[in-house]
């Protein structure tokens, strides 16, 4: 390879369009140029969730404008472009259309190759663009909204599965808590403000498979137990549970967000201890928790292990992360990028089922 190879990202899976612009050197790791994101929240805040029909739709007003402001701001031209990535699963069939259908024409009228990529393999690597990029081999703590899983990391498209949720991700533990304290969608960062001014030791939150013997987790009991005790104070003061006094509401948060940190902290030090490796990544939405990061950092320091981040404006989805993965399994020879531009999405796709060497 000589000089640079420009990669242009597409990520469009769920209710944040992300374009983004990396450049693969011969050496070193890829470095991004610019990147620009979008997100739908406040559109979907209306309805409670995502919806993902009106998901599509913006994906596709948002974008065009987006990668034009992407190549302005870093200097560059459609036609300086050599690959064009895009989020070809998990996530919204038709959001993740909407990417790869972009994705596929742009690399079709320019002549340049495609590459579809794993939203979570993003996710994943996107601590290599912060200042401080872990080494090979690591333990991954994915935390996403839709995901939650251990994973031993050996290189680029080296994944092995040490455990996962057996029922809801901790990024909907966060959200349906949060939702069920009136904190709106998605909640995660509302119900970790609110938990700053609460008393973890408040209430009594179940830690589910807290000292099961493998790495798995399990969250969904975690939001019936919010639920009983909120509708029971609630009950208690003759309110609806979204008018309980702010410090009632606070306790509760913190209570909950200290139930799921915990579980997520000790399973993460049981991986690093049971693989014997030294070094920690935590990747996806729940990643950006303060307690979380604060709880591992400590521990982590006191065993001498090393752990690292995404960015904070990076561990939700975006595109850099997917121009980023790409650009690292080109670099890698993980994956060629195909000139064939007839694209599928894969809504549901394992990681583990992505392989070295599947082009
Ligand atoms: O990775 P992501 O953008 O989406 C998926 O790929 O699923 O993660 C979104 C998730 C949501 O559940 C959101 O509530 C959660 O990340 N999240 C947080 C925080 N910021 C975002 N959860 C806890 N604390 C936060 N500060
Ligand atoms: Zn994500």
């Amino acid at each position: 390879m000589n000089g640079e190879r420009l990669v242009l990202g597409f990520e469009s899976s769920c209710d944040e369009t992300g374009v983004a612009l990396v450049a693969l050197r011969d050496h070193g790791l890829p470095v991004l140029l610019a990147h620009a994101l979008y997100s739908q929240i406040e559109m979907h805040q209306a309805y409670g969730g995502v919806v993902p029909e009106l998901a599509s739709r913006d994906h596709i007003r948002r974008i065009l404008p987006l990668t034009d402001q992407v190549l302005q701001a870093s200097g560059r031209s459609t036609a300086a472009l050599d690959v064009v990535a895009f989020t070809r699963g998990p996530g919204l069939a038709g959001a993740l259309l909407v990417g790869a259908g972009v994705a596929c024409a742009l690399g079709a009228a320019l002549k340049r190759p495609v590459l579809g990529v794993h939203h979570l393999e993003g996710h994943l690597l996107s601590p290599f663009l912060s200042a401080d990029p872990p080494e090979f081999p690591f333990v991954a703590l994915l935390v996403s909204g839709g995901h939650t899983q251990l994973m031993r990391v050996d290189g680029v498209g080296r994944y092995t599965l040490l455990g996962e949720t057996i029922d809801d991700a901790a990024g909907e533990a966060f959200d349906k808590s949060a939702k069920l304290l009136g904190l709106g969608y998605p909640g995660g960062a509302a119900l970790s403000a609110l938990a700053a001014s609460g008393d973890p030791a408040s209430h009594k939150m179940p830690r589910p498979l807290l000292h099961s013997a493998n790495l798995d987790f399990s969250f969904s009991g975690l939001k019936t137990a919010v639920m009983l005790r909120a509708r029971k104070l609630a009950l208690e003061r003759d309110c609806a549970v979204g008018d309980l006094p702010q410090p009632i509401l606070a306790d509760l948060a913190a209570s909950t967000q200290s139930a799921i940190v915990e579980v997520l902290v000790s399973k993460a030090l049981a991986a690093l201890a049971g693989t014997g490796l030294k070094r920690l990544v935590v990747a996806g939405g729940v990643g950006a928790n303060r307690l979380l990061r604060e709880q591992l950092n400590v521990e982590c320091a006191r065993r001498q292990m090393r752990v690292h981040y995404p960015e904070l404006g990076l561990c939700t989805d975006n595109g850099a992360m997917i121009a980023m993965a790409a650009a690292m399994r080109l670099q890698s020879n993980a994956q060629s990028a195909s000139t064939i531009y007839a694209f599928d999405v894969k809504p549901r796709w394992p990681l583990t089922e992505i392989q070295v060497t599947e082009c």
